[in-house]
């Protein structure tokens, strides 16, 4: 469907110039997909998006013709203060021009630990690397070796653990991953304790730990996290949380302390630094132990890469964790999340589309289901309504909220919510095809292009 036969809005999309479009196909040329990370692809958006963002301040970007969209999700949730925050920005600085990289630790090594672990209390040490996969895979590692086992339990129903075979192996692109690495991972339901407890009947004294996200936009149900914690326990597993999205957003000490949840293990990133790189893998002293120096067990190789402790990124990662515990970073994304729900559920009602449209998860995590008229999940509607956010000046891929977010531009999003949902409702009485500009958006874990 052309540009041209879409019904009139009296909206112009933002100009995307040749230059830009031409840098496009040069980056599809030069890196595979066009992109060194997946889930920023152009296959994830709508033709009519933004090709690359030049620059972001707060909660706003703009893109190299000079279009400015409110963002949301922004770095994949790992901004969660906003784009160059000035204070992270300015502690980045200080510590360039000391130098990033040393032939022994540096100091800040220690001070970014102490922070981390004051944020985060229950855990005992921490060690940090470059993203959260590496921190995540770390952690099944040593979960292996504590306890002698190989398989590990991961829930089902969570998008995603890590970039590594053991868990790329589960999904539907496990293409060049071997056969005996996909079968050492087991699935096991969300809010199913029955299902995790089938698993260690299944097999017995086989499993080294039990990875799962605290919550996601499924709530747990009453019971259920203490059964995995208790189910851990009675088999001898180890609890491994992947906070990588809770982690400073449900709370400066994550979802392990809204949930009361003590777990063996947890891994952290995204957020923890601004949007600078760094993962986390915390946990038990006994467990964390055998990554290091002072035991007699046999030595397990954790997370040491010659960028590890870059100084810059932990200088990021203690200036953003102090704002966090400072300031009312956690609350702001509550608050303003809240005040997009009610936003867009009011225009939800006011365009009838309930069930087709709904907007789910905790206020500091919203994202949005898009259904067609049958209320089946549909990537051509939500290109459509992500298409139509996008003429109103916001790219949302999810709405999840920074601390940069003011009430203005919530407000403004409700408005382009509002309008995006128009087109949306005469899609479901029309077919959505006549209002897409270009080709659908196509889910990251696919077998084939
Ligand atoms: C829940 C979860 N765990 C782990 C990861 C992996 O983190 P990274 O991309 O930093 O390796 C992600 C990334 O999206 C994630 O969402």
């Amino acid at each position: 469907m052309s540009a041209a036969s879409v019904p009139l809005t009296g909206l112009e999309f933002p100009q995307i110039s040749a230059a830009t479009r031409t840098l496009q196909e040069r980056a599809h040329a030069l890196i595979p997909g066009g992109a060194h990370t997946y889930a920023k692809g152009d296959d994830q958006y709508p033709i009519v998006a933004p090709p690359f963002i030049a620059r972001g301040r707060g909660c706003h970007v703009w893109d190299l013709d000079g279009n400015r969209f409110i963002e949301y999700g922004m770095g994949l949730r790992a901004v969660g203060l906003g784009h160059a925050f000035p204070a992270v920005i300015e502690a980045v600085s200080r510590e360039l021009g000391n130098g990033t990289n040393f032939v022994r630790p540096s100091p800040i090594e220690v001070a970014a630990a102490e922070e981390f672990l004051r944020c985060v209390p229950g855990l005992d040490m921490v060690k940090f690397a470059k993203n959260g996969s590496d921190a995540t895979t770390a952690g099944v590692k040593l979960a292996r070796a504590f306890t002698g086992r190989d398989l590990v339990a991961i829930c089902a129903d969570h998008p995603f653990f890590s970039t590594d075979d053991w868990f790329i192996g589960t999904t539907p692109m496990s293409a060049g991953i071997p056969a005996a690495i996909q079968g050492l991972t087991r699935k096991f339901r969300y809010n199913d304790a029955a299902s995790l407890e089938r698993l260690f009947q299944e097999h017995p004294g086989q499993i080294a730990c039990v990875v799962l996200e605290a919550e996601t936009s499924i709530a747990p149900q009453p019971g259920f996290l203490p059964a995995v914690r208790r189910l851990c326990d009675q088999h001898g597993a180890l609890l491994m949380l992947d906070e990588m999205i809770t982690g400073f957003r449900w709370d400066v000490g994550g979802a392990q302390k809204v949930h009361g949840l003590r777990p063996d293990l947890a891994s952290f990133g995204k957020a923890i630094a601004n949007g600078f790189s760094l993962g986390a893998l915390a946990g038990r002293r006994d467990v964390m132990e055998l990554g290091g120096l002072r035991h007699d067990k046999p030595r397990v190789f954790l997370l040491s890469t010659t960028h590890g402790a870059e100084t810059h990124a932990l200088a990021a990662a203690i200036a953003t964790m102090q704002i966090y515990r400072r300031e009312p970073v956690i609350e702001t994304m509550y608050r303003q999340g809240e005040r997009l729900r009610a936003g867009v559920n009011a225009a939800i009602a006011r365009h009838a589309v309930e069930g087709c449209v709904e907007v789910m998860g905790r206020p500091c995590n919203l994202v949005f289901a898009t259904r067609d008229p049958n209320r089946q999940p549909s990537q051509p509607y939500r290109t459509l309504f992500m298409q139509e956010l996008i003429r109103r000046g916001v790219l949302a891929p999810s709405f999840v909220v920074s601390y940069s977010h003011s009430d203005d531009d919530i407000d403004r999003t409700i408005e382009a919510v509002d309008g995006a949902l128009e087109t949306y409702r005469r899609a479901l009485s029309d077919g959505v095809e006549p209002y897409l500009v270009g080709r659908p958006v196509k889910p990251v874990f696919r077998t084939h292009n």
